[in-house]
């Protein structure tokens, strides 16, 4: 009501309209007195000649005046809509990373398509059954009241009927069409997930697998629809008996002696027509709690997204280009209370410039701890600062424009590569920029191969290159944005030795100058670090250069040995 409310002019429009076609409709009524009484009893000769134009006039007032509350109030919903999905669409950009975390995308998705169309519905349709129709029955019900006050009443006293068969159904509809939407999004998020992993899917041959519980959901949704219908079209036949009913005592009641006589056949055919024409709002206006229902419960879980916290932003400090000294201080974090911290005691601090490489087993926490420092999540205890002021002063879009960030999963866009190179980048130069960073990242040789370049488009992530090219461009991207401080986690995971080769050069190239932090499973690529950061079950257990923690005889030469004699004989270097 609220989105809506903001166009009132055009909702005032609307409403008049609205009441215009409730008048009409009384009118039209109203017309069969003299209709009947005028015409046909008496034979006025003026009447017989105004009556057809009165109707005439009559429908065409109605039809401009439907026509314009129609258009004006599916104006009103088509903003609504696009306000709330603005508003959505907004939210999903600055909700924090764990709220993704536990939510599955499919049922987001939900929101944004779905959700929004049922409140637009709710917000406007509804408010037109409930003014219009309400209005009409008012004018209907006024109307008989004038012709016949005591036939009225006993309308009236089958009122409470329908609205006790009503209220009973309006309960069972919620719950349902609540059920209704979540197993949309089960729908929804079973295919995504179909659709992203396709290969995995034909490999795995988990056709079957996935057909059934497609199937399962799939019927579930069914089901759920199917007992929507039943209860929906259930409850209005049965409401159009209690009507039947009410139209069998009526006639009944006025064909009684006293009021038969006091009747004439106008007022009769009147006082019928009216009450049939009641019919229809009154059905209307039994239905417009499904729509309400549905609505309000896709409000809920609207307006519940809506109010989940996003992304604190509460840092006044502003940032043009760090020096790049970083100081972790006895961090602790854990992602939820239940499964514990994941982070013990980090203590580290980074050089402006100086590289320092994170190692250990996967699950060690190198992850977890690298994105800290962009404010993904926020730690328990302890602090993190750069240049030593605390991270959670900063502007979080100043923080970030610090940090260039390459990943084991490049996520590329579906759009040309030099606009993924230069992905959030704005300003002058850009093309020279984006050719610069291409080249620094190696990935020129195989652009310039491509039909169209760097304009060339890379499919829905990136589907059309290869693994070690997608990395290229990830590292160019990152080469593009030139922050001061760099995130390469496991950046090098997809490429074989010989683009590897390649990428090591380019990594040394973007290292250069920037405070990195670099995570990689190959001890051979992290050699070259000015220090090494040993990472187990959260702690950092060895911290030195690659030749003090060979000298310590702890993990790192352990795994370095392990390493080392493995890839020996490969590489040719084994004694
Ligand atoms: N989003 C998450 N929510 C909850 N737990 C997580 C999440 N990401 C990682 N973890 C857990 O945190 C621990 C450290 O993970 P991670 O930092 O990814 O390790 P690494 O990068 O060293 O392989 C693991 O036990 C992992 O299960
Ligand atoms: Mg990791």
């Amino acid at each position: 009501m609220g989105y809506s409310l903001a166009y009132w002019p055009i909702l005032s429009l609307s409403l008049l309209t609205m009441v215009l076609t409730a008048a009409t409709e009384t009118g039209f009524a109203a017309l069969m007195r003299p209709l009947m009484d005028g015409s046909f009893v008496a034979r006025d000769p003026d009447l017989i000649r105004w009556i057809p134009l009165a109707i005439l006039g009559l429908f065409i007032v109605r039809g401009v005046a439907e026509f314009v509350s129609n258009y004006t109030m599916k104006y009103v919903g088509r903003q609504v809509v696009k306000t709330l999905r603005e508003r959505l669409f907004w939210h999903l950009l600055h909700m924090p990373v764990g709220a993704y975390d536990n939510t599955p995308s499919g049922l987001l998705v939900a929101r944004l398509t779905y959700h929004v169309e049922q409140v637009a519905g709710a917000a406007t349709d509804s408010l037109t059954i409930l003014v219009r129709d309400t209005l009409t029955v008012l004018g209907l019900l006024g109307w008989m009241l004038y012709l016949n006050w005591r036939l009225t009443l006993a309308v009236l006293i089958i009122a409470p009927l329908v609205a006790i068969v009503v209220s009973r159904v309006t309960r069972r509809f919620r719950r349902l069409s609540r059920r209704i939407q979540s197993s949309m999004g089960d729908v929804t998020q079973v295919a995504n997930e179909v659709i992203d992993g396709q290969r995995e899917v034909k490999i795995f041959n988990g056709q079957a697998y996935e057909q059934a519980r497609f199937d399962q959901i799939n019927e579930r949704n069914r089901r759920l629809h199917m007992k929507l219908v039943a209860a929906q079209s259930g409850h209005m036949p049965l409401v159009q008996f209690i009507v039947a009913l009410a139209l069998a005592l009526i006639v009944w009641l006025a064909t009684l002696q006293p009021t038969l006589e006091s009747l004439s056949v106008g007022t009769f055919v009147s006082f019928i027509t009216a009450m049939l024409l009641l019919l229809t709002p009154v059905r209307r206006l039994t239905n417009v709690n499904v729509l309400l229902q549905k609505g309000i419960a896709a409000g809920q879980n609207i307006f519940a997204l809506l109010a989940s916290p996003t992304e604190t932003d509460l840092g006044k400090q502003s940032v043009k280009r760090a020096r790049g000294h970083i100081e972790f201080r006895q961090v602790e974090f854990a992602y939820t209370p239940a499964q514990g911290a994941v982070l013990h005691d980090i203590t580290l601090t980074l050089q402006p410039g100086e590289t320092v490489a994170l190692v250990g087993r996967s699950g060690s926490g190198k992850t977890t701890l690298a994105s800290l420092l962009p404010r993904f999540y926020r730690p328990q205890h302890g602090s993190i600062t750069l240049d030593g002021i605390p991270i959670e002063q900063y502007r979080l879009y100043d923080l970030r424009a610090q940090i260039a960030y390459v990943g084991q999963h490049v996520t590329l866009f579906d759009d040309t590569l030099a606009h993924n190179i230069a992905y959030g980048q704005r300003g002058p130069e850009r093309e020279a920029r984006i050719q610069a960073a291409a080249e620094a990242a190696y990935a020129m040789e195989f652009i310039n191969a491509l039909p169209h370049g760097l304009q060339t488009r890379v499919g829905e992530n990136g589907i059309l290159l290869s693994g070690g090219q997608r990395q290229r461009i990830a590292l160019a991207r990152a080469f593009c944005k030139d922050a001061p401080i760099l995130i390469l986690d496991e950046a090098t995971s997809a490429l074989d030795t010989e683009s590897e080769r390649y990428i090591q050069a380019a990594m040394e190239n973007l290292r250069r100058n920037r405070t990195t932090l670099v995570i990689a499973h190959r001890l051979s690529t992290i050699e070259s670090a000015d220090r090494i950061a040993v990472m187990q079950q959260g702690r950092i257990v060895e911290l030195g250069t690659h030749q003090q923690l060979l000298d310590q005889e702890g993990i790192y030469a352990r795994l370095y040995r392990l390493q080392f004699n493995t890839e020996a004989p490969a590489s040719g270097l084994g004694l």
